[in-house]
């Protein structure tokens, strides 16, 4: 896109910047010429070792076998809380925003650290050790932060579950990663109303006989059913133990959080990450790409159940010693000024968010913004889909008053932390584009063959060399990781992305190549949701694909073929919708059912899913080659019934 507009990096950012044009230029090629020095050198600088590492990596792309600073020990709470101790014990570490306005807590480094031992040592008195799994689900309170902390600390390992899933998918992700504890509250509170965390979670245990402990925050008060034994009460459980609790020397190549992500096949599985190289790429982007400098207020609006949570809200701040805000609410309670009247209450330098949040915002008006001050923000940032340029513009004139470099950073839960984003002193931007990779990313765009394109082009996007924070494998199943990743181009990660690559060499992010949708940035797997369809008696067959939604990016389009003599009723739409929300949570409610007598399958049976996408997103005139189709009217049948749906 040539002719695309640029916006030249601001004077006064570059001026003050850690990284500028030059320094990036020479950074990136060093990191790709001399890979031991670079992240040998980057591991010293940002995190604190007990004992040092015997070899900087080792990486086998080929046989999923990758480790950074093995055999270095360190702690990964040690290196977010101890370390700060002595230089900024008092600075706040979390500024907690409750979902109502007059509700608002600081935590200093010194507070953190004395919530996150007790916390530990009460998991420790009750058997928790290392390498154990512990799930926590939890609303955006800062025990969520001090949770992960705790696990860290005694070298336990946590699976966070979203709070907006379903008992059943909890359950399913305790029950995958053998966790004995959990960490949850009584009910959580967004945008007034109040969210059973409890209850989902006892109806979660109903089967999962071999959770022992469950630790319950009262964060409302609210009514719940106790079990004796097994449910505890976290502030008593805190209040009775030592303040004090030494850090758990971990190798660098220990577990560190478990979390689970949709594919394009069968159940999410559980993305395992490290230590040492997770905590660098989160600490190393946190302060690169959003250029944080001492002593500002950065907010990221995710929830910890995301990776974007886990990265950008607590570890990589934390890491650096920032301030970190955490936010209970939602963007549109009281009213949608509220993220804006939160930056000026707290004078919020770095906003990060994701563009369907923009998109639903924009869509209130300009007034909300424009009423409020903002003048204490610097930079701007997206995550989780690809912004379109509207919004883009919109962000960056009313948001940021034109002044905000906006960082659109692009990457996965699989890949820790980013991948591949501006940097605000160094990168010119262009609305769209994720720009240029981050140190010792190896991007490269390849054809259906595996053959790497040169130049300006479009192709798969795939990694050709593995960086620290990359996930290590798939919890309990290698095999899986293998062939999600590693198999389709072998020697290099395959991202499932599709991208274009200009003639400046900046990436545009276009999308998922799989049978994956993105729903508001949150990842869905079209699978996932036909199988909670298929649950019901009346439902023979299901097909689901996304299709372009204003505020979503993606909404969530379910073609579905009922059983012979089953009547279709608005009544039974609204029970599959339900049951959907029940089996995976409401994130994953379908936006649009359509009956379908039949669906377009190939001579061979294969559902065409590239046919249905275009009905659903109303491409009729390019629907492309049909000739292969068992039967082509069934074809004409769907478009005919897409205009009386
Ligand atoms: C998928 C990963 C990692 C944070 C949140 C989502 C899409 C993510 C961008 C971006 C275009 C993006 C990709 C990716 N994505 N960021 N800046 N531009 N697309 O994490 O749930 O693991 O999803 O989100 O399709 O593969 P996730």
């Amino acid at each position: 896109m040539s002719n695309a507009k640029v916006y030249p990096v601001p004077d006064d950012i570059r001026k003050n910047a850690h990284i500028t044009k030059e320094t990036y230029q020479e950074m990136y090629q060093r990191s790709l010429d001399d890979p031991e020095g670079f992240w040998g050198e980057q591991a010293e600088k940002f995190l604190d070792w007990f004992s040092k590492w015997d070899k900087v990596y080792h990486s086998d792309l080929k046989n999923g076998d990758i480790r950074f600073f093995e055999g270095g020990k360190m702690n990964v709470a040690h290196n977010c809380l101890d370390r700060h101790l002595e230089k900024r014990g008092d600075q706040t570490a979390i500024i907690w925003e409750g979902d109502d306005p007059n509700n608002s807590e600081h935590i200093t480094y010194k507070d953190l650290h004395e919530r996150v031992c007790r916390l530990a040592n009460a998991m420790k008195a009750r058997g928790v050790k290392k390498g154990d799994r512990v799930c926590i689900y939890l609303p955006m309170i800062p025990e969520a932060a001090v949770a992960m902390l705790a696990c860290a600390r005694i070298g336990a390992i946590h699976s966070i579950v979203f709070g907006g899933f379903s008992p059943d998918a909890l359950k399913d992700r305790i029950q995958n990663a053998d966790c004995e504890t959990v960490i949850t509250a009584d009910e959580g509170v967004r945008g007034g109303r109040n969210v059973a965390l409890k209850s989902n979670a006892d109806k979660a245990l109903e089967s999962c006989p071999d959770v022992k402990n469950v630790f319950v925050v009262k964060r409302t008060g609210g009514d719940i059913d106790w079990k004796d034994g097994r449910d505890i009460w976290y502030h008593e459980a805190v209040a009775d133990v030592s303040a004090d609790c030494p850090a758990e020397q971990m190798d660098s190549e220990d577990p560190l959080f478990i979390l689970y992500t949709s594919g394009s096949t069968g159940k999410p599985k559980g993305v395992q990450h490290c230590s040492a190289g997770y905590l660098l790429g989160a600490a190393m982007t946190h302060k690169y790409v959003f250029d944080y400098q001492e002593g500002e207020v950065y907010w990221c609006t995710a929830d910890v159940g995301w990776v974007t949570g886990h990265s950008y809200i607590v570890y990589g701040p934390l890491a650096n010693g920032a301030t970190t805000l955490m936010f209970e609410g939602v963007p549109t309670y009281p009213d949608a000024s509220r993220c804006w009247d939160v930056v000026d209450k707290h004078n919020v330098s770095i906003f990060y968010t994701a563009p369907t949040a923009l998109r639903a915002l924009m869509g209130q008006g300009d007034e909300y913004v424009t009423k409020t001050s903002r003048k204490s923000l610097r930079i701007l940032g997206t995550v989780g889909e690809p912004i379109n340029p509207e919004a883009w513009e919109w962000y960056y004139k009313v948001v940021g008053d034109s002044r905000c470099p906006i960082v659109d950073t692009w990457w996965q839960t699989e890949t820790g932390s980013i991948l591949i984003a501006p940097l605000p002193g160094a990168t010119d931007l262009k609305p769209g584009s994720a720009t240029l990779p981050f140190f010792g990313v190896e991007p490269a765009l390849v054809d259906a063959e595996g053959k790497e394109l040169e130049g300006a082009c479009d192709g798969n996007l795939v990694i050709k060399r593995a960086w620290p924070s990359m996930m290590r494998t798939v919890y309990g199943d290698h095999k899986r990781f293998m062939e999600t990743y590693l198999s389709a181009y072998p020697g290099m990660y395959f991202t499932g992305d599709g991208a274009r690559r200009d003639e400046d060499g900046y990436y545009w992010i276009t999308g998922r190549v799989d049978d994956v949708i993105n729903v508001s940035g949150h990842r869905m797997g079209t699978a996932e949701v036909e199988s909670a369809l298929v649950l019901h008696d009346s439902v023979a067959e299901a097909a689901v694909v996304g299709y372009p939604h204003d505020i979503k990016g993606q909404g969530i389009y379910a073609y579905v073929t009922l059983m012979a003599g089953v009547e279709p009723t608005d009544e039974l739409k609204k029970e599959l919708v339900k049951l959907v929300s029940n089996e995976i949570g409401p994130i994953a409610k379908p936006d649009v059912i359509q009956w379908a007598p039949g669906l377009p399958k190939t001579r061979s049976g294969k559902i065409m899913r590239r046919i249905l996408r275009k009905v659903a997103a109303n491409e009729l005139d390019s629907l492309g080659d049909t000739s292969t189709l068992a039967d082509p009217t069934v074809v004409d049948n769907l478009i005919e019934d897409r205009e009386t749906k």
